[in-house]
C-alpha cells in the first residue's frame, strides 16, 4: 500500500482532519519509487534529493563520541545546551551580522524544518496569512498552514532572475497579514536576495507591521561571485520582528544529526517558542547539539571544499541541460538545485502531457527530479533537478539525463 493510500485510508475511519489537507509530499513519494527500483538492484541517480552527499567532519565526530563517553546522553536545557547557545550567538553576531543577539535569543530546533515548526505555530493565528515566494520548497506552506495560517504566494519569474519582488509583496498585503517569508538561496531557484531587495522589504513590512521570517538554510552553499546576506543584519530598530532560522543540514552536510536554530530577540517569541519546544521535542538530541558545537566552533575550510564541489557539479547539470528544445535551465547563485522552465514543445517532444508525468516518466527510468507543481501554484511548468548527491553519480546521471531529455525515455 502506497503511503498516499494509508492516508485516504484513514481518512473514511475518522472525522476529517487538518491533517488530511497536507500533502504527504511529491518528492517524497518519487524518492519513495526511486528506493524500491534501487532495492531491485536497478541504478537510480538521486537528482530528487536535497541531502547533502558529504561525509560529517571527523572533529564533528570526535565531539560526538567523546561527549556520549563523558555521559552527556541525559535531560538538556529544552531551548538547547547553554555552550552551543553561547556558540550559535557569537555565529550570527560575528558572520551574520545580527548585531546584539545573545543565547537566550537562540532556540535549538530538530532541523530548520523543525524551526519552520516552531516559527509558525508561535507566532501565528488562525486565518493569518503569510506571504512566500512561489516557487518555495513546499514544506514551508505545509507548516503554515499546520499552524492554521493561510499562504498567499507571490510569482516569482525568470525574467527577474527569481527575486521576490517588492512591488508584488506589497500587493499581496492584506488586513489578515502578519508575515514576510523569505528564503535566500532559495529552494528550489537557487536565487539569492540581494541587499538592496532585503532593505526593500524590511521597508515594507515596517510600514505594514509584519513580521519576517527568513530562512536561511543554504546560506553556506554559495557561488562566486555571489554573497550572502542575512535581513536581520538590516532590519536596524525592527530586528526584534525579523525571525532568523538556520540549519546544520546543508552548511555542514549534518542532515541526519538534525540540528536547526532560531534566532529572535521578541519577547513574546521567548515566552512562546519554549513552549512548544518543551511539548514537542523537549530539547534536540544532546550528543548531536555537541556535534553541532564542534561544528560551529570548528575549522571551515571543509565547507569551503564542499562548495567547490557543488560548483563542479553544478556545471556537469547545467551542461546536461542546455541546448535542449523547449528547456530552459536556470544557473543557481546559491544552493544546489538548477531549476528549469518547460514549453509545450518539450512535452509534445517527449510524449508527456506535463512536468509531473516527465518526472514520473524519469523516476521509471531511475532518474529523480521534482515537479515544479511540487512547489507552488505558479510553476507547474518546471522541474527541480538537485545535485546534492555525489560528484559521480551526478556526472553520469547527467548523461543519462541528458539523453532522456533530447532523444525521449524509453
Ligand atoms: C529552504 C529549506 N528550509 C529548511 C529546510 C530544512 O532543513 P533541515 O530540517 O534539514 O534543517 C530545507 C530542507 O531541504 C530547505 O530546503
Amino acid at each position: 500500500m502506497l503511503a498516499a493510500d494509508v492516508t485516504d485510508a484513514m481518512a473514511t475511519e475518522l472525522p476529517t482532519h487538518y491533517l488530511d489537507a497536507i500533502s504527504l509530499g511529491k518528492i517524497v513519494l518519487i524518492r519513495e519509487q526511486l528506493l524500491r527500483a534501487q532495492a531491485t538492484g536497478m541504478r537510480v541517480f538521486r537528482f530528487e534529493s536535497g541531502d547533502p552527499s558529504f561525509s560529517v567532519a571527523p572533529p564533528v565526530l570526535d565531539a560526538i563520541a567523546a561527549a556520549g563517553r563523558a555521559g552527556k546522553t541525559h535531560y538538556i536545557p529544552n531551548n538547547g545546551i547553554p555552550q552551543l547557545r553561547d556558540a550559535l550567538a557569537a555565529k550570527v553576531r560575528d558572520r551574520n551580522g545580527l548585531a546584539g543577539v545573545g543565547s537566550d535569543d537562540i532556540f535549538v530546533t530538530n532541523g530548520a524544518m523543525h524551526a519552520l515548526f516552531v516559527t509558525f505555530g508561535a507566532l501565528l493565528v488562525p486565518g493569518d496569512e503569510v506571504i512566500v515566494p512561489d516557487p518555495m520548497w513546499t514544506e514551508v506552506v505545509e507548516n503554515i498552514r499546520m499552524a492554521g495560517g493561510v499562504p498567499v504566494g507571490v510569482e516569482l519569474s525568470a525574467a527577474d532572475d527569481f527575486e521576490y519582488r517588492t512591488d508584488r509583496i506589497e500587493a499581496a498585503i492584506t488586513p489578515r497579514t502578519r508575515a514576510i517569508f523569505l528564503n535566500t538561496p532559495h529552494n528550489p531557484t537557487g536565487a539569492i536576495l540581494s541587499r538592496e531587495r532585503l532593505l526593500e522589504i524590511v521597508s515594507l513590512a515596517r510600514a505594514n507591521g509584519l513580521w519576517i521570517i527568513s530562512d536561511e538554510a543554504y546560506e553556506d552553499v554559495l557561488y562566486e561571485p555571489w554573497t550572502h546576506t542575512s535581513i536581520g543584519a538590516l532590519a536596524g530598530d525592527y530586528a526584534d520582528r525579523v525571525i532568523s532560522i538556520f540549519s546544520f543540514s546543508k552548511s555542514h552536510a549534518m542532515s541526519g544529526l538534525r540540528v536547526g536554530y532560531i534566532v529572535t530577540t521578541s519577547h513574546a517569541m521567548h515566552s512562546r517558542i519554549p513552549k512548544l519546544l518543551r511539548c514537542t521535542i523537549n530539547g534536540v538530541n544532546s550528543l548531536a547539539q555537541w556535534g553541532a558545537l564542534a561544528a560551529v566552533q570548528g575549522p571551515n575550510e571543509h565547507l569551503r571544499a564542499m562548495c567547490t564541489e557543488y560548483a563542479e557539479r553544478r556545471e556537469i547539470m547545467l551542461f546536461a541541460l542546455s541546448g535542449l528544445p523547449g528547456i530552459r535551465a536556470f544557473a543557481p547563485h546559491g544552493a544546489f538545485f538548477v531549476w528549469a522552465e518547460l514549453d509545450a514543445s518539450a512535452y509534445a517532444r517527449l510524449g508527456v502531457p506535463d512536468a509531473a508525468a516527465l518526472a514520473e516518466k524519469l523516476a521509471e527510468a531511475g532518474i529523480g527530479s521534482a515537479p515544479g507543481d511540487a512547489f507552488g501554484e505558479t510553476c507547474a511548468n518546471a522541474m527541480r533537478f538537485a545535485f546534492s548527491c555525489d560528484t559521480a553519480m551526478v556526472r553520469d546521471g547527467s548523461v543519462l539525463l541528458r539523453a532522456a531529455l533530447s532523444e525521449g525515455i524509453a
